[in-house]
């Protein structure tokens, strides 16, 4: 039996309970032009800025102003080695191993480049399942890789799709094509989350299931990193991509995440090389030829980015504060409230196509909606809420956990409800 109630009461005294409610006065809120705060449930895709981001950004514009070249040296955080102070935080955030994480590039530059060295494509072997529905991105991707290696996509890419009528895709459908295909597949690469549906996948069984068939498995974490309880270690994956500007609130455009699990660490698979990713003892010696270092670290191309790498360690230190047990905690609750609500006000006009079980989604509730397209998004925003829209009837809302109160969630239904109407 549900312990929500309806009436406004309950939101406000929820947010009165939440133990993370203070965590929310931390971020901006984009403004309405009357000056409101609007009802932000679009971390799913840009995350609000954390108030902390501008100090630790003028610490490295300071550093650069005062120092010069010898910050890489001499800076409050020395840029040398400044991407390792995202490590152990990754790793938590994860739940994997310092040595199997790293910041750098964006998620499709790093998809691209675990590809190099995970899909190494057969005759036999040569085939990529991808989700019907993945993102346009994996799948430009995808299907560039399978080209590069001089086969079809037409015969070389497995598109999983939901069955007729069914919007979600069965975890026993996923693991019975493996079964059925394995054999001639060299890659699984499912989103964590579909960016589309909010389906949330069974990480360790897909990855047990294509390693019983000897194929590599990889994850777009996207829309799960920093929204999912993970553990990705003992998922087995080979490897994970994600991007920070989402969930993790580390401003547009931010660097990404790559994950190599730990077994891969001292291997030296194919891979594309560049001077960050070669043995830090013996970089500056500028000799010609490459000795990665061990771990994820040695799949580093360049020297990254330290302002975008700064902006994310402002909002890592957050998720380190509130601890990714709690805020799945709290998304849980919260998310389970927004289903709640809308299943008050059933209409024919929309129905919530994301899994009801707590388990099998993050954040974000999916709406299909009829009758009124893209406009009733356009009409949300001018009634105070930013939310977005995936053609071609999709209604994407979500809830942060670190900055969305029970207020927010009982706004948006109260809105929503009145702009189908
Ligand atoms: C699931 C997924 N994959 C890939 C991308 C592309 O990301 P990027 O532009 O950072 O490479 C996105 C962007 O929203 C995404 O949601």
């Amino acid at each position: 039996m549900s312990t929500y109630r309806a009436d406004a009461t309950f939101a406000a005294e929820m947010d009165s309970h939440d133990l993370l409610a203070k965590y929310r006065d931390r971020f901006h809120f984009p403004k309405t032009s009357s000056g409101e705060p609007y009802i932000y449930l679009c971390g799913h895709s840009l995350g609000l800025q954390p108030k902390s981001v501008r100090e630790y950004i003028e610490q490295e514009l300071k550093d650069w102003e005062l120092l010069g070249v010898e910050g890489h040296f001499r800076g409050r955080h020395p840029w040398m080695p400044y991407h390792r102070l995202l490590t152990e935080q990754t790793a938590r955030l994860i739940g994997a191993k310092p040595i199997e994480v790293v910041v750098m590039n964006s998620l499709t530059v790093n998809l691209h480049l675990m590809m190099v060295s995970f899909y190494r494509p057969t005759p036999q072997r040569r085939k990529i399942v991808i989700e019907g529905s993945a993102f346009p991105s994996d799948q430009y991707a995808v299907k560039s890789q399978i080209r590069y290696h001089g086969f079809d996509p037409a015969t070389s890419l497995i598109e999983l799709r939901p069955r007729a009528g069914e919007d979600l895709l069965r975890i026993e459908d996923i693991l019975a094509l493996i079964d059925r295909e394995g054999d001639s597949i060299a890659l699984i690469m499912l989103g964590g989350v579909n960016y589309s549906t909010g389906q949330a996948f069974d990480l360790h069984g897909i990855t047990m299931a294509g390693h019983y068939k000897g194929c590599f498995v990889g994850f777009d974490l996207a829309h799960a990193a920093g929204n999912l309880h993970l553990h990705l270690h003992n998922t087995g994956a080979d490897f994970a991509v994600w991007c920070s500007y989402k969930y993790l609130n580390g401003g547009p455009g931010c660097i990404a995440g790559c994950f190599v699990h730990e077994r891969h660490a001292n291997i030296t698979l194919p891979r594309f090389a560049g001077w960050w990713g070669h043995d830090e003892s013996t970089r500056f010696q500028m000799g010609p030829d490459f000795h990665p270092m061990s771990g994820a670290d040695g799949w580093q191309l360049s020297n990254p980015s330290i302002l975008s790498l700064a902006a994310l360690r402002a909002s890592m230190d957050i998720f380190d504060e509130a601890g990714m047990e709690a805020l799945r905690s709290k998304s849980i609750s919260l998310t389970g409230y927004l289903d709640f609500l809308l299943g008050q006000h059933a209409s024919s006009d929309f129905c919530v196509i994301t899994p009801r079980d707590p388990a099998e989604r993050g954040a974000q509730l999916s709406l299909r909606i009829r009758n009124h397209g893209r406009a009733l998004c356009d009409r949300l925003t001018e009634r105070g809420v930013l939310c977005d829209w995936r053609e071609p009837d999709i209604l994407r809302v979500a809830p942060m956990p670190l900055y969305n109160s029970y207020q927010d969630v009982f706004g948006f239904v109260e809105r929503f409800v009145a702009a189908i109407s």
